[in-house]
């Protein structure tokens, strides 16, 4: 039953006993969600929301997919649990399914419960192959938040916890809007960007650095689509000084970018993949490392020096065969592709030419951003880098103006994101660019004409 009372409830439950990320916790008023659908959702009195964010960009194949349920349920019926050192039907159909899908000779999967144990783990492989302390990540990226994945990342929510004793150095990627290195177009950008990596590796010292990681479209920190030719030259510097590449793919795999890995848009192979949210929609936490041969190799005769009592659980594992199945039978990957060509992108490039406050829009199949700016022409960011409080107030007015229009936004910094499920229908896709289109209006009240 949706009552207000429920509503009630849920929140007092919440705010008894429950601890939340990232927050204080005396300031926040979580909105309970009594359930989901598809590319929607709802509170417990009855308000719907279009889910313009896929929770926390995982949930790909949307709330509720009748196979993915099912497998879980039949999985649980069958064997809930078993321990990593156990083979297991639904562990090994999901590893092959993953290394189907992978490109090159990624071969091996390493199964985690998400995303930070990922880029742990795959750091740590680089770190053994290698025999080399230093691993090098962009500036604008999130690889998570235990303590090697929080030093990794390279935003604001590292500096509460930076003791700079985890063996991160951090560079420019490209970012052609906001370019580091002056750049005039795409090119020189990629150049430069180039240039830039292959000088903070010599003067780090090659020869103390195990692996490049990186997200091959940088996701919370701007949506930043590599310009063409750049991940190609990162896997020859990288190839150059006996450098790992390590794709932190977690946000962009499993179909986010309209391809399975978004490595595949430029024919790049890494040594090492990281995956987790779209492996399984996060129907039960899943994450994991694909190994190329070479590293594989390395733990053939010496054990790897790892391990975590959840390694590829069963519920998860089921989840993520019928995810993989599901995507390829739907054919949601294309789908993706199709949407982000033929509705997202040319939509909200159509919404950035009406709106002032709109500087840049860019992305990938289901995978976008809108960069929102007070003024077009000198580029001023709508609200300031890292702001908070008062200084976001114009960004939490329109993040209020879309959840009051229906639509569940997610934002960051000065940028509205667009990231509806890989399955949301066309429909649905239009009428969320309708509600943001409608809601800018919000924005534009900050913006030079
Ligand atoms: C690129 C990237 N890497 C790693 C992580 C950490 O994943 P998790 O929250 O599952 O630990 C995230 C989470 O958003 C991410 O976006």
């Amino acid at each position: 039953m949706l009552t207000d009372s429920s509503t009630a409830a849920a929140r007092a439950a919440d705010r008894a006993h429950v601890f939340h990320s990232w927050s204080a916790q005396g300031h926040i008023d979580p909105m309970p969600v009594a359930g989901g659908s598809g590319s929607t959702f709802w509170d417990y009195e009855g308000n719907h929301y279009l889910d313009f964010s896929s929770q926390f960009v995982n949930l790909n194949i949307g709330h509720g997919h009748p196979r993915v349920v099912e497998a879980i349920c039949r999985q649980a019926r069958k064997l809930c649990t078993v321990a990593p050192h156990f083979a297991n039907d639904q562990r090994s159909e999901a590893a092959w399914l993953i290394a189907q899908h992978a490109p090159g000779d990624l071969d091996k999967v390493f199964f985690t419960n998400g995303g930070t144990e990922s880029n742990e783990h795959a750091v740590r492989m680089a770190r053994l192959v290698t025999g080399r302390p230093k691993i090098l990540t962009g500036y604008r990226s999130y690889h998570g938040s235990t303590h090697t994945a929080m030093h990794l990342t390279g935003d604001p929510r590292r500096w509460p916890s930076d003791t700079g004793t985890a063996g991160a150095v951090h560079f420019f990627g490209p970012y052609p809007y906001r370019s580091a290195f002056h750049a005039e177009s795409e090119a020189q950008e990629c150049e430069r960007a180039l240039e830039h990596l292959e000088q903070v590796i010599t003067l780090e010292g090659p020869q103390t650095v195990a692996a490049v990681l990186l997200e091959p479209v940088v996701g919370t920190n701007g949506l930043l689509v590599p310009p063409a030719g750049y991940l190609r030259g990162v896997r020859e510097i990288c190839d150059r000084y006996g450098i790992l590449l390590i794709a932190d793919e977690v946000m962009t795999g499993f179909g986010r970018t309209g391809r399975w890995f978004a490595v595949d848009h430029w024919d790049v192979v890494p040594d090492l993949i990281t995956f987790a949210k779209g492996v399984n929609s996060g129907y039960v936490p899943l994450g994991g490392v694909i190994l190329s041969e070479r590293v594989a190799a390395r733990f053939h005769d010496t054990p790897y020096p790892g391990g975590l009592t959840y390694s590829g659980h069963p519920l998860a594992c089921a989840a993520a065969v019928a995810t993989m199945h599901a995507m390829r039978d739907e054919g949601i990957v294309e789908h993706a592709a199709w949407l982000g060509e033929h509705v997202i992108g040319p939509g909200l490039r159509k919404i950035g030419e009406a709106h002032p406050s709109v500087g840049d829009v860019r992305g990938l199949g289901v995978f976008w951003a809108l960069e929102l700016v007070r003024d077009r022409r000198t580029r001023e960011m709508l609200v300031p880098f890292a702001a908070t409080g008062a200084q976001a107030a114009p960004m939490a007015e329109l993040a209020a103006d879309c959840r009051r229009r229906g639509l569940w936004p997610f934002t960051h910094f000065n940028r509205l994101h667009v990231l509806p499920p890989c399955n949301v229908s066309a429909e649905d896709a239009r009428r969320g660019l309708e509600i943001i289109d409608e809601a800018l209006d919000v924005a534009d009240r900050y913006a030079a004409e």
